[in-house]
């Protein structure tokens, strides 16, 4: 855990504030009071989630030469990291690891030498790994690490043939974000440090491999692969992926990589991606990455996409036929420019990577796929907030946050930072007029493209460049609410949607009168307006009534995997017992975190539904991301806690009456009473 004051000289030099901007010495703000924003800004950044030592020394360039071994499930090779030593007095190179055998450091003196050094593994620590020491008060140009990966690895997953499409070859993905690249690369792993890098990877010759570089579509298949990304990244975004892998074109720079049996359904799903592009390009300057290719996983990816640079990594679950979910692309995409070309400094700063990216993603589909789905995807976003905002804890509702508040950078709360995020911005458009806002958009991911933001910083370039350029619109005072108060500000725009108010209608005439809608207009619902009908519903129904809406509608047993992540919880708070089968089988074919969590939560809050989780989870845990496996097991593990005070089974819902379904507010104010702290997802 590092702390880094930078004089404005070195962090410029770095790439990690604007040049020009003179700064000194001062802290993060932590009041809502306007007069505690200094005017110009230096900041001591401290990364929680890494032991590397950014002030004294960094990597510039990383050589991976490593080989993948399915049947150890294991990488093993070295790592060559260039290096830039900022500290005369340094003595040592400090890199994260996890579960990492280190066989032999080396360093190149001046003279082309390599020679051995002396390292030390610390004890691991249960969420940063364990911190590997390497003695080099020499300060090599160069230092290399030999190394085997573990077949546990945090950061991979190993897929036997059977959890494949085509049940024929192995597979093997990274899932780097947040702190996972150090379990399959040792390395400084926190994103206030960029570096190129290159990879020479050997494979079974059946193995295609890909990484997040320069793939080439017409690269044969021979098990023996080279790589270059020659723009700087965070280690983050460290990726690689090996299996049976074939290519099919989208556009001149983008198309699919997936399983051979996906990729003409995954193509005809994301065929507006070149287009896609082009649009954020007109709205946010020029792509800078090469290639914009897709890469479809199999189920058991814990995310629904992942922006790896020139590839990113999609979900399965999002190919519904219909393109309801392809905002997913859209937000992938968009984080080229936010996030990875503008990159939160630490992980606190999440917000300024997701925030911004599902703003953009928003304008992304309203330019592609018009204003109305825009709208039903933002409403959507912010009853998320509102519901999750009843329950969590006021820290966790800033979009900066504090040191301390956040232990394990996996547990991030999703509502504060995509959708109080995106909704901030959303704000500043509103206020500012979409011209405006957009110009100062496209300036700030210029300004700042290649380096590390901070809330600081960027309130800094708000008020620079759009409050003070455009006075009378917004105050500080309103910014820093946003930014640095828990809730949702009395002033944040209200998003209405047209469609959506069809659902409610319909959702409230069932729930009176038992009257359902007539599938002339259900047949026409895309998957945001399903969710809305069920994210409406009372907490629990009674089962014959769940009965009656499977018989119109087949929910149970859905491919679409948004409908079931809200279908399943309802029917087993709801008792409705003739869902379990099926719902059994959508948790043991699905390992995307989000669209299975609420389905385990629902199942521990009763004996009878702990029992089933259990059963399902040992049947589903082979083939779960360790990322996934741990979050289940964390919900198990806390209602077998307490399992004595749970329920047998759900209880029997009262009989809903008219009109009572659950109102989707649309902002919650911070002086609304908060509800005593929950555990976030
Ligand atoms: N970068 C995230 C995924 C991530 C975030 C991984 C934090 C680990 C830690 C990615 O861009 C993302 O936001 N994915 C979403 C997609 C959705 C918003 C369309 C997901 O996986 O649900
Ligand atoms: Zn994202």
């Amino acid at each position: 855990m590092r702390q880094l004051l930078l004089s404005a000289s070195i962090a410029a030099a770095l790439g990690l504030v604007a040049t020009g901007c003179a700064r000194s010495p001062g802290p993060e703000p932590s009041s809502a009071t306007p007069a505690a924003q200094p005017a110009a800004v230096a900041e001591t950044i401290t990364d929680e989630h890494s032991y590397a030592e950014p002030d004294k020394v960094r990597t510039t360039d990383l050589a991976l030469d490593l080989a993948v071994d399915f049947g150890t499930k294991t990488l093993t090779g070295t790592a060559t990291y260039s290096l830039a030593w900022l500290d005369k007095d340094a003595a040592q190179l400090v890199l994260d690891t996890r579960d990492i055998s280190i066989r032999k450091a080396e360093g190149l003196s001046a003279e082309g030498q390599w020679s051995e050094l002396k390292f030390a593994l610390a004890d691991e620590d249960p969420i940063l790994g364990s911190k590997l020491t390497i003695e080099a008060p020499e300060h090599p140009t160069q230092v290399r690490v030999t190394y085997s990966t573990s077949p546990e690895a945090s950061g991979l997953q190993w897929l036997e043939p059977s959890m494949t499409e085509g049940k024929k070859t192995p597979f093997m993905f990274s899932q780097s974000q947040q702190i996972h690249a150090r379990s399959w690369v040792p390395l400084q792993d926190t994103p206030i440090i960029r570096f190129t890098y290159s990879a020479n990877v050997k494979a079974p010759a059946d193995a295609m491999v890909l990484m997040s570089a320069d793939n080439d579509p017409a690269a044969a298949r021979d098990g023996d692969y080279s790589f270059k990304m020659p723009q700087k990244i965070p280690s983050y975004l460290l990726a690689i992926a090996a299996g049976d892998l074939v290519f099919k074109k989208i556009g001149e720079r983008s198309g699919v990589w997936a399983e051979p049996s996906m990729v003409d359904k995954a193509v005809a799903e994301f065929i507006d991606t070149e287009k896609m592009i082009e649009t954020a390009e007109q709205m946010y300057g020029p792509y800078r990455w090469g290639r914009y290719d897709l890469l479809v996983l199999p189920p058991s990816f814990p995310y629904g996409g992942m922006e790896n640079p020139r590839l990113t990594f999609a979900t399965p679950t999002v190919i519904v036929g219909d393109k309801s979910l392809v905002s997913l692309v859209a937000h992938e995409l968009a984080h080229s420019w936010s996030g990875n070309l503008v990159t939160f400094a630490t992980d606190k700063d999440a917000w300024l990577n997701e925030g911004f990216t599902s703003y953009v993603e928003n304008r992304l589909v309203e330019a592609l796929f018009g204003k109305e789905q825009a709208d039903m995807e933002t409403a959507i976003g912010r009853a998320e907030v509102i519901e999750e905002y009843k329950t969590l804890e006021p820290k966790l509702q800033r979009l900066a946050l504090k040191p301390g508040d956040l232990a394990d950078p996996d547990n991030s709360s999703s509502a504060t930072v995509y959708q109080k995020g995106a909704w901030f911005l959303s704000f500043l458009e509103n206020r500012f007029g979409r011209e405006v806002f957009d110009g100062w958009l496209k300036g700030y991911f210029d300004r700042h493209a290649f380096q590390g933001m901070t809330t600081t910083r960027l309130v800094e370039d708000l008020k620079q460049n759009l409050l003070a350029k455009n006075p009378g619109k917004v105050t500080e005072a309103e910014v820093i609410e946003w930014v640095y108060e828990p809730g949702i500000p009395a002033n944040a725009p209200k998003v209405e949607s047209r469609r959506f108010s069809t659902v409610d209608a319909a959702r409230i005439a069932w729930t009176g009168s038992g009257m359902l809608a007539d599938k002339s207009i259900t047949d026409a619902w895309s998957t945001q307006e399903w969710v809305r009908f069920l994210e409406g519903m009372p907490d629990a129904l009674k089962p014959e009534q769940l009965r009656q809406l499977d018989a119109s509608y087949m929910l149970t047993g859905t491919p679409n995997g948004e409908i079931a992540q809200r279908w399943y919880p309802l029917a087993e708070r709801s008792g409705y017992a003739e869902a379990r089968a099926e719902m059994g089988k959508f948790l043991e074919r699905v390992g995307r975190r989000k669209l299975i969590m609420p389905t385990y939560k629902a199942l521990a809050e009763t004996q009878d539904g702990l029992a089933f989780a259990r059963q399902v989870f040992a049947k589903a845990k082979p083939g779960y991301h360790p990322i996934t496996t741990g979050s289940v097991q964390a919900v198990i593990d806390a209602a077998t806690a307490k399992a004595d005070s749970l329920p047998a089974t759900a209880a029997p819902a009262r009989p809903a009456a008219a009109g009572q379904t659950m109102q989707v507010p649309e902002t919650l104010h911070p002086s609304d009473p908060v509800p005593p702290p929950a555990e976030t997802q």
